[in-house]
């Protein structure tokens, strides 16, 4: 698709048309990916943070927020809980922590790996090349890094310095995480203020050039306890622009069903910050316009609360098991099978 496509795509307002949309979607991750629904265990196993990222509920300067790492024990009895659900996948996540050392993460990984036959991801940030290498070494699978937007300009003034002392650069990252051989994903937020509909389209092509894995993208969730969430900067920043993609769910279903058709073979999520737009049916409609996959939370119930990325976030009163139950219950409702197995994609790179 042409990037004047995509444009007229994501400002697509009659019903019909994107019904077409949704079914095209839809047909295309039939053929390519399946019915299957892989369910991948999300563990978010430290909510610290040295980074200042202007949306996100973590940043370092948010010092009201209670901080927790989990320590290994109960990472490896969040994994057990994942076996027992049928999961084929751990998603180990965090804030970018260097309270767990990169040693301490491979030693997790070998031990998950030995003891379980679940496939492990990692999205722990911008770590360094060689922690990147010891964790493949010690077995990890897959590398979630998502690079937010691929406008240059927007992603730094949103993204403050690094310790590193220069901005990041996660399109290069990503790029070395596949010489090292992961799987990867990666994936941008939606309705980022100032963001253009030129903006998503060419995320869109990005997505296609870095021939990702997995691709997750969701609605920017106004956090008011940030620089992004504050209601002055929004206004400032979306009269700015009369070209503002909305942080809706609409675009999101859009977002979803076109990384489908321009990636048909990557796995795709339904994410989280959806289901928190809608609570009732968010989820079910990703998986019908493009998504094949889940991330249940398997997180301990008494961190949830605290993994603040963005208010009323889904998912932070139930436990595990509760998770478990419900999203069967959702994709029986709509006809999908539950995957066996990892669930990885078949490169075609
Ligand atoms: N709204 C929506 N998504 C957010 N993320 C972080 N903060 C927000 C927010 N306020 C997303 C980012 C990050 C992922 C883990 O969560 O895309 O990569
Ligand atoms: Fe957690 Fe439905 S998936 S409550």
């Amino acid at each position: 698709m042409k990037t004047a496509e995509l444009i007229a795509w994501l400002q697509e307002t009659d019903a019909s048309r994107l019904e077409q949309l949704w079914a095209e979607a839809d047909r295309v991750r039939h053929a390519n990916v399946g019915d299957e629904v892989h369910l991948r265990g999300l563990i978010e196993i430290s909510n610290y943070c040295i980074r200042r990222c202007a949306y996100c509920g973590l940043r370092v300067e948010r010092t009201e927020l209670a901080r927790y790492r989990m320590t290994p024990d109960e990472v490896m009895d969040s994994a057990r809980d994942a076996v027992k659900f049928g999961y084929g996948t751990v998603v180990l996540q965090a804030g970018e922590d260097p309270g767990w050392r990169a040693d301490e993460i491979a030693d997790l990984i070998r031990c998950i790996k030995c003891e379980t036959p679940l496939a492990v991801t990692l999205s722990l940030g911008e770590r360094t090349p060689d922690e990147w290498r010891l964790w493949r070494a010690a077995g990890a699978d897959r590398y979630l890094l998502r690079f937010e937007t691929s406008n240059r300009a927007r992603y730094d003034l949103i993204h403050p310095v690094g310790p590193q002392g220069r901005p990041s650069d996660r399109i290069a990252m990503l790029r070395e995480l596949r010489a090292l051989d992961y799987e990867i994903g990666s994936g941008v937020m939606i309705g980022i203020p100032g963001q253009t509909y030129a903006d998503l389209a060419r995320d869109l092509e990005t997505f296609r050039e870095l021939n990702l894995d997995m691709i997750g993208v969701g609605p920017f969730i106004p956090h008011p306890d940030t620089p992004l969430g504050q209601a002055g900067h929004r206004q400032d920043a979306c009269a700015t622009t009369a070209e503002q993609p909305p942080a809706n769910e609409l675009m999101t279903f859009k977002m979803i069903a076109l990384a489908r058709l321009t990636c048909p073979r990557a796995n795709i999520p339904s994410t989280t910050a959806l289901a928190t737009l809608n609570i009732k049916e968010g989820r079910e409609l990703g998986l019908q316009r493009g998504a094949n996959i889940v991330m249940p939370n398997v997180t301990p119930l008494k961190y949830r609360a605290l993994y603040e990325i963005y208010p009323a976030k889904a998912c932070i009163r139930e436990d595990g098991a509760h998770c478990n139950f419900c999203l069967r219950g959702r994709l029986a409702s709509i006809g999908r099978p539950v995957g066996k197995g990892q669930g990885s994609v078949r490169r075609d790179s």
